[in-house]
Formats: structure tokens, sequence, C-alpha cells
């Protein structure tokens, strides 16, 4: 399962549902450099299957021995790489339990609040807003939306990009960063008004 941001939607109450069926999957994808804010470079991947990823991963040659089942070197593509799970470790000591439920909790509400004020600068939402992820047009100025997200992302105030659905132009903003703030979404959404042609 690719849970590289939906996987996180499990530490809260609110948003649990929304990956319901998760815990049948033979493995799940997720990232720390997304949701949870570690640097990049941070994929994990967790699977019930340790001996199948041993057996993909298991690198021998003549100077090499295959280590066990979960020795580092024979569990994933690398062999030599920095402790990039110390700042896994970290974010999730310092944050517990409920500070990342808090963390997603604070983003998806922030989502919603660009979704609503979107709209009222003339905005259609596209998705159903239920995680962290609005996708908006401005209905018959669709073309529009590239340049919109560029000028925004030139004039350093935030960074979204451009992205089409069903086939329609729209804007793609995604709420992750745990430093955002409800005045950030204002500041955003006035900028956007400022770069519709
Ligand atoms: C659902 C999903 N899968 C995979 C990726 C790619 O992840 P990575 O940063 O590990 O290349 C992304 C990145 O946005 C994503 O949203």
């Amino acid at each position: 399962m690719d849970g590289a941001f939906g996987l996180w939607a499990a530490a809260s109450p609110r948003t649990r549902h929304l990956i319901s069926g998760y815990e049948a999957a033979d493995s799940w994808v997720s990232d720390g450099h997304k949701w949870l804010n570690t640097p990049y470079d941070c994929g994990f991947a967790i699977c019930r299957w340790p001996q199948a990823v041993h057996a993909v991963m298991a690198t021998v040659a003549p100077y090499l021995k295959a280590g066990e089942v979960a020795a580092p070197k024979d569990m994933v593509p690398e062999f030599s790489r920095s402790a990039r799970g110390i700042e896994v470790w970290a974010a999730l000591r310092s944050l517990g339990r409920g500070g990342v439920a808090d963390l997603v909790e604070r983003c998806c509400r922030l989502a919603r609040l660009f979704a609503d004020e979107l709209r009222a600068a003339g905005f259609e939402i596209l998705n159903d807003v239920v995680l962290n992820q609005v996708v908006a047009t401005l209905p018959g100025r669709e073309e529009q939306m590239p340049e919109i997200s560029a000028r925004v992302r030139a004039g350093g105030e935030a960074w979204f990009g451009p992205t089409r659905w069903r086939g329609v132009d729209a804007i793609r903003l995604s709420v992750s960063s745990w430093v955002t703030t409800e005045e950030d979404v204002h500041r955003t959404v006035a900028a956007i008004r400022a770069a519709i042609p």
C-alpha cells in the first residue's frame, strides 16, 4: 500500500476511517519527509513477510556473506547509508502519539480553511477535502492555473503546483508543514488572489 501521505491519517481518530482496511495490506510504504517533517530522503517499507524482503534484497558476493533477516544491509537496496532512522525516531519521540495526531488534524483543518477561503475568492473546489489536499480552479479561467501557481511561487509566499483533475487545469495545495498557521493560509490566499491575471 502506498501510504506516502495517507498512512499518517491512521494517527488521528478523526481521519483513521479514511484508510480503513490498511491493516490487511501485506506491506506499507510511507515517508518521513512528508507529513512527519523529517529531512528529505527518508522513506520506510514495512512488510508482513520479512523473509520475502530478505530474499529480494540480500546481496551475496565472495567477500560478502548474506546476513540474517533484519540485518540492515540485507533488507534494503543500499549497503551504505546515513542514519536517517534517527531523525524519524527523534520526530516520533518528540511528538508522541498525540503530537502526530495533532499535526495531522491541524493540517487537515488548514486544508479545509484553504477550501473555504478559495471558495470565497471565486474558486471551485474540485476534490472532497477530507485530508490535507485541496484541488481548486477558477471556473472559466482554468487555463490560468499554471500561471497563477508560478506567480505565487515566484513571489515566495507559498509553494504549490498546478495539476490537471479530470481534464481540468487546477492548482493543488498540500498542507503538511508543522509550522503552517491560519495566518499562512490567509497570506497564501491573498497571494493567489493577487496572482490572478
Ligand atoms: C502518494 C505518494 N506516493 C509516492 C510519492 C513519492 O514519494 P518520494 O518522496 O518518496 O519519492 C508521493 C510524493 O508526493 C506521494 O504523494
